[in-house]
């Protein structure tokens, strides 16, 4: 409908003097301003409704019926509260601890926890390294921000692809050895965005997932409608089967773990990639909770086995062992120009902000130097003494070949009421249940770092010991006065505080 105002007004007129009339009456527009404001006492400003009166009140006949569309309404508190109950009831309902982490020399790891900020421990955080609140990374987030501010102001289609981010493109490419790289809000969004728009647009795709897959690339499958296989977490011999049913020649996606987050199994790469290779597959690799912490030069299992090549597309995250935020993936260059033209969870959101973007590169760089090297070195140290501390105390623990020491006990309830009398002796750890891993495999999940010293770790000890007689869990001492209960061999731990840091661990048996 033509603006009956402006209609009013010669073309020629509106033509030369058209910016001027939208300035001077721009604000009294009801059409312009909608949405913006209401009107209010504005509205008898503008000398359109005051001259003609042609906006006026809706006759009777016409809203007399509004009332009576509201019916009786949809009980949604009714519907949202019988949901939450179900969670209370099985356990699952997850409340947040309040645990600020603190970043400074000496204190870190500590937090401060509850409402009269005491200082615990933290064992469960994913900022593997440190790198979170290493100086370094610290100040290249802090230079960034007063240099270009502290958000990105756009999608990076509009005012958010800076230099800075472009470095950090090339630097991951570099890192992982391939041509290109994309980096994402985070690294859910990063396996969401890339296995939905690869598995969608390659025709007649197949996925072939791991069954231990993360939820990032479980939603990913889902959301691409693509036909999908799962296959036993970790198995080559299952996969190879599975593919051995397939049509040849249709694209094919086989999706996986390096590091498993929640058991820390590392799948056997090589055997994985060639399989899904031999029948014409790419191979799609999550390495989330390996970038930053193997490797020479921190890129994973990938680099740690000499095998980079074999992995089609990579995805990481910079939220964990890079201590910042945000994910991506590198592969080749066309897939990669593929994805950032295609996928809607690239395309349509704000880019990293400035200080992540610097923080994220100086944290690549630092772990990628001898510095890092030094830092991934201490901490399989120190994880190495985790384990062997809990094996010596009798304590479970998932076999675990990685960082990520997995404590089970089984019941979301009892899981829980370990971490609470965890976190009342000064040890904060969270307890992962159901949905995160599968009922009746709940755990406690040790996360520990160059940071934590033997000496916090044989106050754990200590404490999930007390926790367990607490909680009235049953678990076997492995040793009495230094001897085996089993089979009375005598065991001899040979690891004193001076040499945690420079050997491997190692149980002698006398
Ligand atoms: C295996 C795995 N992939 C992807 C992600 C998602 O990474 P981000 O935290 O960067 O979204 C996680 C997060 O915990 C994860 O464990």
């Amino acid at each position: 409908m033509p603006c009956p105002f402006l209609k009013s007004l010669s073309p020629a007129y509106v033509r030369n003097y058209g910016a001027n009339l939208l300035k001077q009456y721009g604000n009294y527009c009801p059409i312009l301003t909608r949405g913006f404001r209401t009107l209010g006492d504005d509205e008898t400003k503008c000398p359109f409704i005051q001259q003609n009166s042609i906006v006026s009140e809706a006759p009777k006949e016409m809203t007399e019926d509004i009332h009576s569309r509201s019916g009786p309404s949809y009980s949604y508190e009714k519907f949202f509260n019988e949901q939450i109950s179900a969670k209370k009831k099985d356990y699952s309902y997850r409340v947040f601890r309040k645990v600020s982490r603190l970043a400074a020399e000496g204190v870190y790891p500590a937090a401060l926890e509850g409402p009269d900020n005491r200082q615990v421990t933290v064992w469960c955080a994913n900022d593997y390294l440190g790198t979170s609140r290493h100086a370094t990374v610290q100040e290249a987030a802090v230079s960034a921000i007063r240099a270009h501010g502290t958000g990105a102001g756009g999608t990076r289609n509009i005012a958010g692809n800076s230099q800075m981010t472009e470095k950090l493109e090339a630097e991951i490419a570099k890192l992982h050895n391939k041509p290109a790289a994309l980096i994402f809000s985070s690294c859910f969004v990063a396996n969401d965005a890339t296995l939905s728009t690869l598995a969608k647009i390659l025709p007649n795709c197949i996925v072939y997932s791991d069954a231990g897959n993360h939820a990032s690339m479980i939603q990913g499958i889902r959301n691409s409608r693509a036909p999908k296989h799962i296959f036993r977490h970790n198995d080559p011999i299952h996969l190879r089967e599975l593919l051995e049913a397939s049509p040849a020649g249709v694209p094919k996606l086989v999706v996986f773990e390096t590091v498993h987050s929640m058991s820390g199994a590392i799948c056997p790469l090589e055997e994985m990639c060639n399989i899904a290779h031999e029948y014409g597959a790419l191979t799609f690799v999550d390495e989330v909770h390996a970038v930053g912490l193997y490797g020479k030069s921190g890129a994973g299992i990938g680099e740690e086995r000499g095998i980079q090549d074999k992995i089609d597309i990579v995805s990481g995250t910079l939220g964990k062992a890079y201590g910042n935020v945000g994910g991506y993936i590198a592969g080749s260059s066309l897939l990669v120009d593929t994805v950032r033209s295609l996928a809607p969870g690239f395309i349509f959101t704000t880019a990293l902000p400035p200080p992540v973007l610097a923080g994220s590169l100086a944290s690549i760089r630092l772990l990628a130097s001898e510095e890092g090297r030094g830092l991934r070195s201490k901490h399989q140290a120190i994880v190495r003494y985790l384990k062997l501390s809990l094996l010596v105390a009798g304590l479970p623990q998932m076999p675990s070949v990685s960082h990520i020491v997995p404590v089970p006990i089984t019941g979301a309830d009892k899981v829980a009421a370990v971490a609470d009398s965890l976190m009342k002796r000064g040890h904060y750890v969270q307890a992962i249940n159901y949905p995160t891993v599968a009922r009746g495999t709940e755990r406690l999940r040790f996360a520990p770092g160059p940071y934590h010293t033997p000496e916090m770790i044989d106050s754990l000890i200590t404490a999930l010991i007390e926790a367990f007689h607490e909680n009235d869990i049953l678990f076997n001492e492995f040793l009495k006065n230094g001897t085996c209960r089993e089979c009375s061999m005598e065991y001899k731990v040979d690891l004193s505080h001076e040499e945690v840091y420079k050997y491997p661990m190692r149980v002698e048996v006398a």
